[in-house]
């Protein structure tokens, strides 16, 4: 079953109907004005960082569903009897009144929801404008009855602008702290204005206002809700004043509309930052000073310059999508990768694992693998972006090499809650750096001073940070030679240190055990592949003796895998305390694992010698589901104290045996790896929401992006998406897709053409723009694919990598030949 239909056309997913399985959400913003938004207008908006500058509140994990958010009413004034009087949301939510007609259309940052009911038709447009804090929100009104209509519109939001924590924790406080001043149609949110705070917000209008209410009681009448304020039943707003409580911006507008006439409303929610000594106007007073705020107030209050805003917008999204689009036999590759795969890695770059419907935006700020992994996906849409990014994490490395496993996107600091010593964490830098160079080839990054845990005076060329980061695994052997896992490795619930046995302690940072036995197998291929890519990287910069280095440790490491990391028919997953093995033919539960899997042979283990073949044929065997590729089997039926929280999910559920898509895309990979084309396409669709969307019903998520999880076989909801958008599946599947199975890869020498497509493709198109060049890429099959031979303008050239043309070239054709 579907709730709405993709328009490639015009980059957009369409509901049509609103009651979906659960919000399907988009995000508005992309620089610094973030904001949530479902296909019923709820959702919230921050500056930077969604606990420490939210503008505004939202309800999570309540009944009824998405509570909050940015709602505008109407009425029909014409019915003035107050108990019959008629009004609705055109958004469907929260009034909940039947539509007569309803439409959302999720597009490249920005969301149009569009209805209508009795005669009246409403579309409102929010995005977020360029380079400004601020989001429009541009409501279109058409009179479809024969008679003229005398409508209220009302707008309203509820303001934030403390520490989103504090909603939870420390609200004593917050109902004593709210203000506003009102001035000149204006609404301004001033909390905490008159002490350290030097921003604002704002919410201002394109009409005159009729009346407006600050306080949330006043706007709702005691006791009610957001589906049914007294003041829009009413019709008419009291002129509140918000002292403490819940200061909102509620708005009033009436508005006559003859036959057939059309009427523009605009309304701009926006964040200002003033000067600290020029916070107050008059100086001394304790007023806000206007003065640079008011002429971007006034700019997007008209209507030219809100379509020109939003003509740039397509612009910019225009620009980004145009850095590579493919055209295959297969709609869903298609459609996601040239439109909604891109978009949602560059929403996952933006906002890591900080804010979704799944996550507060309080507890997670920037994920240090997270983010790292987010670059590889990411790092040829707009390299500056992942160029600043990289120094970003790099400054939040240790000194030991070790890095914060979190940190908060305002201050850019490490969490010291969250702390460090997941130890998979500092390996990732190294691939996001590796594939920043090989998209650019920018190598003065490794040349960037770049300081350790944010101290000044600590800094070191970003080079030296990544020789820290391979010292940091090198340094932190078990046993078997393989690294030590610390808290944990990409697997977050697997807490081999933690032994928990107190309900409420954190598994992610409780360590009971000193950490000198419990090795990964998993961080042991992580440590092949960043140690062969920072071989490659130093072998460019001339560096003999680190290039040799980081090749023995790699073999090394690898020998170690062979040891004591291979089961016979795939490879093992850990050691715990205790010395056992996990992931093995000894196990009764757990006994296969899909990371070590798809890490190891990333790292190229045993592709030569048919392990790879073995391994990646027991995944099939035993992992493999239609719903996707799920973690281990067989799954935990108990809590396991020295696993930790792997153990503590029902079975099938996250990472419990879920199918836990980010690691989906490692075996396609590995499959492409090893030639096999069907099989890693078909994992691919396995999972691809486009291909899931007529299933939508049993999926539940956004059928355009990717969700963290798949509930697994085990599960009662086998089938079931949860935690949608914010998941390092985005830039995986990108990578797989794109680089391996397209096979259109970044080296340091130029691009490399080596597709491995499905057996019945009979070739495809693309066009990758790379270095400044445009490559425009045919690929045609001729025979079962094993062989590639490339034509570069005509001219045959010898292997599968393209020579950079020489400076000035604006386009290169190429013709690829699959034998
Ligand atoms: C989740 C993980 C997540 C971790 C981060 C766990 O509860 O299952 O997926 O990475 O929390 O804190
Ligand atoms: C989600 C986390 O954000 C990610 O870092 C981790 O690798 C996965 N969960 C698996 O636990």
């Amino acid at each position: 079953m579907r709730y709405g239909y993709f328009d490639d056309e015009h980059r957009e997913y369409v509901i049509t109907q609103p009651d979906t399985p659960l919000p399907w959400i988009n995000y508005l913003g992309s620089e610094d004005y973030f904001g949530l938004i479902s296909n019923t207008a709820g959702g919230y908006t921050f500056f930077k960082d969604a606990r420490l500058r939210r503008l505004t509140r939202y309800r999570y994990n309540n009944a009824p569903l998405d509570m909050g958010g940015r709602y505008i009413y109407l009425r029909d004034d014409d019915r003035t009897d107050s108990d019959n009087s008629l009004f609705w949301s055109p958004s469907w939510m929260p009034v909940r009144r039947p539509l007569d007609s309803y439409e959302c259309r999720h597009g490249m940052g920005y969301t149009v929801i569009k209805s209508k009911l009795a005669g009246i038709e409403s579309q409102t447009r929010y995005f977020v404008p360029l380079g400004e804090n601020l989001e429009i929100w541009e409501i279109t009104l058409t009179n479809h009855r024969d008679q003229s209509a005398n409508l209220s519109v009302f707008s309203a939001i509820e303001f934030c602008l403390w520490d989103a924590l504090d909603d939870a924790n420390n609200f004593q406080r917050n109902y004593s702290i709210g203000e506003v001043e009102i001035i000149d149609n204006v609404i301004y949110h001033k909390s905490e204005y008159r002490e350290r705070r030097d921003h604002f917000a704002y919410f201002a209008c394109s009409e005159k206002l009729a009346g407006y209410d600050t306080d949330r009681e006043a706007f709702l009448g005691p006791y009610r809700g957001w589906n049914s304020p007294q003041a829009v039943e009413a019709g008419r707003l009291s002129g509140s004043i918000a002292h403490g409580w819940q200061p909102i911006g509620a708005q009033h507008i009436k508005v006559r509309l003859k036959v057939g006439e059309q009427k523009k409303i605009i309304f701009l929610l926006g964040y200002h930052e003033n000067p600290k000594d020029a916070k107050f106007d008059p100086p001394g007073s304790q007023t806000i000073n206007k003065k640079t705020a008011k002429p971007v107030i006034a700019r997007y209050l008209n209507t030219d310059q809100v379509e020109e805003a939003f003509i740039e917008l397509s612009k910019y999204w225009d620009h980004i999508l145009d850095k590579f689009t493919v055209h295959t036999p297969d709609i869903h590759t298609d459609r996601m990768l040239n439109i909604w795969n891109a978009y949602q890695v560059m929403i996952t770059f933006n906002l890591s694992r900080s804010a979704s419907y799944f996550e507060s935006g309080v507890g997670r700020g920037m994920g240090f693998r997270d983010s790292n992994q987010d670059l590889l996906g990411f790092v040829h849409l707009l390299p500056e972006r992942a160029r600043e990014r990289i120094l970003d994490l790099a400054a939040t490395q240790l000194p030991t090499g070790g890095a914060y496993h979190q940190y908060q996107p305002l201050t850019k600091r490490g969490n010291n809650d969250v702390g460090s010593n997941f130890n998979d964490d500092p390996l990732w830098l190294v691939l996001s750096a590796a594939a920043y160079l090989k998209e650019t080839g920018d190598w003065s990054i490794l040349k960037e001073p770049v300081p350790y845990d944010n101290q000044p005076g600590s800094e070191e060329p970003l080079y030296r940070h990544l020789q820290r980061s391979i010292r940091y695994t090198t340094e932190r052997l078990g046993p078997h030679g393989l690294p030590l896992i610390g808290r944990a490795d990409w697997n977050d619930c697997l807490n081999l240190n933690c032994f928990s046995e107190a309900p409420g302690q954190s598994f992610q940072t409780t360590t009971n055990k000193e950490g000198k036995v419990a090795e990964s197998v998993f961080i042991a291929g992580l440590f092949v592949l960043a140690a062969k890519e920072m071989a490659g990287l130093a072998s460019n910069l001339g560096e003999k003796g680190d290039m040799e280095a980081a090749l023995i440790a790699a073999e090394e490491m690898e020998q170690a895998i062979w040891k004591a990391g291979w089961d016979g028919d795939w490879f093992r997953r850990a050691y715990d305390d205790f010395g056992h093995v996990l992931g093995s033919q000894e196990n009764v539960e757990g006994r296969i694992f899909i990371e070590p899997q798809g890490i190891c042979i990333m790292a190229g283990l045993g592709i030569e010698d048919g392990r790879a073949r073995k391994a990646l044929d027991s995944v099939a065997r035993h992992l493999a589901t239609p719903h996707g590729i799920v973690l281990h089997q067989p799954a935990f039926t108990k809590y396991y104290v020295h696993l930790g929280e792997i153990s503590s999910y029902p079975p099938g559920y996250k990472e419990n045996a879920g199918v836990f898509c980010h690691t989906n895309p490692w075996i396609m990979i590995a499959e492409a790896m090893i030639g096999h084309g069907d099989r890693a396409h078909d994992y691919y669709l396995r999972i691809n929401p486009s291909a899931r969307e007529q299933i939508s019903e049993v999926h539940r998520c956004e059928p355009y992006v990717s969700a963290q999880m798949i509930a697994g076989k085990d599960a009662a909801g086998f089938g079931e998406a949860k935690n949608s958008w914010l998941t390092g599946t985005a830039a995986w599947n990108y990578v797989a897709i794109s680089q391996w199975i397209l096979g259109i890869r970044p080296t340091y020498d130029g691009l490399r053409v080596a597709p491995v497509i499905p057996s019945a493709w009979s070739g495809f198109e693309a066009i990758r723009n790379y270095r400044g060049v445009r490559y425009i890429i045919q690929v045609q099959r001729k025979g079962p694919g094993g062989t590639v031979s490339l034509k570069v303008d005509g001219k045959p050239v010898t292997g599968n990598v393209i020579p950079l043309p020489s400076a000035g070239t604006k386009e290169v054709h190429v013709n690829v030949r699959l034998a």
